[in-house]
């Protein structure tokens, strides 16, 4: 086994201790025995131990029954497997992870006995979501070996794992517990000790813009959730995510992180998430939050449905060979002016208001389509207050067709998907500024943690790093929020033309 200090070789670890045999400990001992490393599984409670040990077998022999594993490989990991009666059983260890209660007093008390049973090469990792890495180390004698391991729920289903580098761990503590989560068959990313580490971090930006949007009553949660699918490829929208979770989960969490870097506007969320929790309405679990999932329930449609005879003639707002194609390709025929017909714009970060005074076209005729993402399933439209409803009905109609649906909103500068997207991309571009973790690492942590599509810096490739920065610039500026300001990171490579992941 190696030793902590920093420049000495690596080898693998042989024999672990998980503490804990809860939800998350079996489901590390889990991967730990599949990965051909002798556990050790201990609890407080020793019947939660034999529990944990006995599910773990019988988890990996479904496994076996759905052809999904060879019986003989099942039963070598369930034999690398045995239950701790004490934690001085622990002592052979040469890493151990901590799945025990969230509760920073108990885990300061479980690291220090773990000190005094464990030799001082043994690694000390603890699984918490919440509790600074540094926090726990701090009450142990030997730091440098201490350090986080943060899996994901459902443990053998879920395949990042985040290593936690707190200022004191060496580097072959770090190294060692990379080439640990990979032994176990997960893909690390190593990020620096920080409120909610990378993927708790990284996700404030969907959830809290997508409310943002609802907050300003420019959209539904539905109408949220059906861009994010249908033009950027989320399996989920915000609202549908943050039911899946649980409110009780994701606002505390919210919370945290917000406080954490200083109450900030970037990742602050509104009274309708809190209002949530108040009312016990927490998601799926409970039957009822942003959705409502009782028997017979029906969602609300995102899509716009209308009476209106679709528009056979639009002016342009201003000449766009993009939107003249789009429309062009959608039946329309775009003819000059003539004072009665919708005149089209498709703006980028602008809201339909501002866009109508930078064109000089009648806000009351105007338009705007979003064509930033896929347009081809959903393409949303938004006018300024005030507009002819009429006109913009007949342009809904008209864009409309059996594959592709219309989502109508209140104006907005970058209507939904913009605005979300460039949240995302500006917020990993922070992460990948303040050194949290390494870009790549940052796409991927988002992508296998929350199955995003594309993570930050890729999404933001993907829409294009000038118009995410075009996008932001104009939001902070109609918004005058510090909430949108786009991050130095961001805006560098923007304009220099360059990659989002380009080092700094
Ligand atoms: P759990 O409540 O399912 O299991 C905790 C286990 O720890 C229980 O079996 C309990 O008997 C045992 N325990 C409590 N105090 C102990 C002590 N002093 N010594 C030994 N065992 C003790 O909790 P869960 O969900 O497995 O969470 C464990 C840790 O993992 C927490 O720090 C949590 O924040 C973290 N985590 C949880 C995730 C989740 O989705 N559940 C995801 C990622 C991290």
């Amino acid at each position: 086994m190696n030793s902590p200090e920093k420049g000495e070789s690596l080898s693998a670890v042989t024999v672990l201790g998980v503490v804990g045999a809860g939800a998350m400990g079996q489901g590390i001992a889990q991967v730990a025995v599949t990965g051909g490393i002798r556990t050790l599984l201990y609890d407080v409670s020793s019947e939660a131990a034999e529990a944990g040990a006995a599910t773990i077998a019988s988890r990996l022999r479904r496994l076996v029954e759905k052809n999904k594993m060879e019986s003989a490989e099942a039963e070598a990991a369930i034999a690398r497997l045995s239950v701790a009666g004490a934690l001085e059983d622990l002592t052979p260890c040469e890493a151990v992870v901590e799945a025990i209660v969230e509760n920073i007093d108990v885990k300061r008390r479980v690291f220090r006995d773990l000190e005094a049973v464990v030799s001082p090469a043994c690694l000390l990792a603890s699984n918490t979501s919440s509790i600074p890495i540094a926090s726990i180390a701090s009450a142990c004698e030997h730091r440098g070996r201490i350090a986080g391991l943060h899996f994901f729920n459902p443990v053998p289903l879920m395949r990042l794992v985040e290593v936690i580098r707190p200022v004191e761990a060496t580097d072959a503590t770090i190294a060692t517990l990379i080439a640990l989560g990979r032994q176990m068959g997960r893909t690390p990313v190593e990020v620096k000790d920080s409120p909610g580490f990378l993927v708790n971090m990284g996700g404030r930006a969907m959830t809290t813009e997508g409310i943002r949007i609802l907050h300003e009553s420019v959209a539904t949660p539905e109408q949220v959730d059906a861009v994010m699918r249908d033009c950027y490829g989320f399996r989920m929208g915000p609202f549908e995510l943050m039911d899946l979770t649980g409110i009780d989960v994701n606002y505390p969490v919210s919370v945290f992180v917000w406080e954490g870097y200083g109450n900030d506007p970037r990742i602050t969320t509104y009274p309708e998430h809190r209002a949530l929790l108040d009312a016990g309405l927490y998601g799926r679990k409970s039957g009822r939050g942003w959705f409502d999932y009782a028997e017979g329930a029906q969602k609300p449609s995102p899509d716009f449905v209308t009476d209106a005879a679709p528009a056979k003639t639009v002016a342009l707002a201003e000449p766009n060979p993009v939107l003249e194609s789009f429309v062009v390709a959608a039946g329309l025929t775009v003819v000059p002016d003539d004072g009665t017909i919708a005149l089209l714009a498709a703006p980028v970060g602008l809201d339909a208001t501002s866009t109508a005074l930078r064109t000089g076209a009648d806000s009351r005729r105007l338009v705007c389509l979003d064509l930033i993402g896929r347009t081809d399933r959903r393409v949303v439209v938004m006018t300024a207050p005030g507009a002819d409803h009429g006109l913009r009905d007949a342009v809904a109609a008209a864009l409309t067709s059996e594959t592709r649906a219309v989502t109508v909103i209140k104006d907005s500068p970058g209507f939904i998907g913009q605005r979300v997207t460039a949240a995302i991309c500006n917020l990993g571009c922070s992460i990948a500024e303040t050194g949290l973790a390494a870009p790549e690492d940052i796409d991927m942590a988002l992508e296998l943690g929350l199955n995003y599509p594309a993570g930050p810096m890729r999404l933001g490739e993907q829409v294009g790093a000038g118009t995410m920065l075009t996008i932001l610039t104009a939001l902070q500026s109609l918004t005058g929020e510090d909430r949108y300001r786009p991050t130095m990171w961001l805006s560098r490579r923007a304009r220099l033309g360059l990659p989002l992941k380009t080092a700094a």
